[in-house]
């Protein structure tokens, strides 16, 4: 029986060694060392050897178990990593690179255009101003001239968070980014740091329009102001048609039309005549508010309408971002679509 042990030990790692998919390994390890294998058939039989052979003849069937088991495990282990790696190069060295581009994350549009537009303004002397967007209508409303029956006042039209009947300064969320006005004249007479100011003020506006292509709740506006001695609606307008010229290009034009806002005399709105991409003419493209700033609001902040006089402005920036980049949906800009997003 020693003998016949010996033989099948040498056969099956023989056949092991010649096995080359998990298949074959399989059929292997159930004839040899499976529940039915050959190792197992040898044990019945042990009880038929003399019982001065017992001890070894035993013992030679536990070491033909165990090294069957342990020579499958490693030719399996050898077969499971030749398999997992294809022969062959790993690399195409002749395919062209990045041809898959990495997914960068890149900043929002309207994070650009306000950038862009900060920038520009900036580098025509203009520092940005921020203020709240939970503002009072002190800073919305009164001190810009807006009288108390004025309907841009009305409950409405604006997200007031105090009733505008009973509390004696309503808080809201600011309709207008022309609050940064009166907080910046407000904070300059304080601390006696001004005038002379130049600020741009860019920032979240509310309103509770009915949402549509063209209207959102919550949009963003750019403020501008310029307060000096002797600053002329000649300043103003140059300001505008430097600003066109540098965000738009060379030949961008602007152009006023007489308007009425309660915080500017006299007050104008502004067209931009713009080439939004190269592809398209140059068009006329409405664009915000400005004027001079009315010396009732100069008072109201304490500075002397006299000696001082300014101008300010502002636009909304989706308008403008919209016009740029050739959106028809305001809705867009805000549901956070990633393939929108990536394409602009
Ligand atoms: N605040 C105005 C609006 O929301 C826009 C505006 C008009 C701003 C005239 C100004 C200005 O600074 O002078 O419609």
């Amino acid at each position: 029986m020693l003998e016949e042990i010996q033989q099948t030990e040498a056969a099956s790692l023989a056949e092991l060694a010649s096995l080359s998919d998990a298949e074959a390994l399989e059929s292997w390890r159930q004839n040899y060392i499976g529940p039915r294998g050959k190792v197992k058939a040898f044990m019945p039989r042990l009880k038929d050897v003399p019982a001065a052979d017992k001890p070894a003849v035993g013992q030679r069937l536990n070491a033909l178990k165990s090294n069957l088991e342990s020579a499958f495990e490693s030719r399996k282990a050898a077969l499971g990593s030749s398999a997992a790696a294809p022969p062959g190069p790993m690399i195409d060295l002749t395919e062209p690179g990045m041809i898959r581009a990495e997914a960068v994350a890149r900043r929002h549009i309207i994070t650009r255009v306000r950038d862009e537009l900060v920038d520009v303004f900036s580098r025509m002397g203009f520092q940005v101003a921020d203020g709240p967007e939970l503002e009072d209508d002190e800073h919305n409303f009164v001190k810009l001239n807006i009288p108390p029956d004025h309907p841009a006042r009305e409950p409405i039209d604006n997200f007031y968070v105090d009733d505008p009947r009973t509390a004696a300064r309503p808080r809201m969320l600011r309709s207008q980014t022309s609050t940064v006005q009166i907080r910046t004249m407000e904070r300059m007479v304080a601390e006696r740091s001004g005038p002379p100011v130049k600020i741009v003020s860019p920032g979240r506006v509310y309103r509770p329009d009915t949402v549509d292509a063209t209207h959102s709740f919550m949009f963003h506006q750019i403020e501008g102001l310029y307060i000096d001695r002797g600053v002329t609606m000649q300043d103003l307008k140059s300001t505008l048609l430097h600003f066109a010229r540098a965000y738009f290009g060379p030949t961008a034009d602007v152009r006023l039309r007489p308007s009425f806002f309660p915080f500017t005399e006299p007050s104008a709105e502004f067209d931009m005549k713009i080439r939004l991409r190269p592809e398209q003419p140059e068009r006329w493209m409405e664009l915000g508010g400005c004027g001079m700033v009315d010396p009732a609001v100069l008072q109201a902040c304490g500075i002397d309408s006299e000696e001082w006089t300014g101008f300010a402005f502002g636009f909304g920036i989706e308008r403008l971002a919209m016009g740029k980049y050739g959106i028809p949906d305001i809705r867009l800009l805000y549901q956070n679509d990633i393939r929108f997003l990536n394409q602009v």
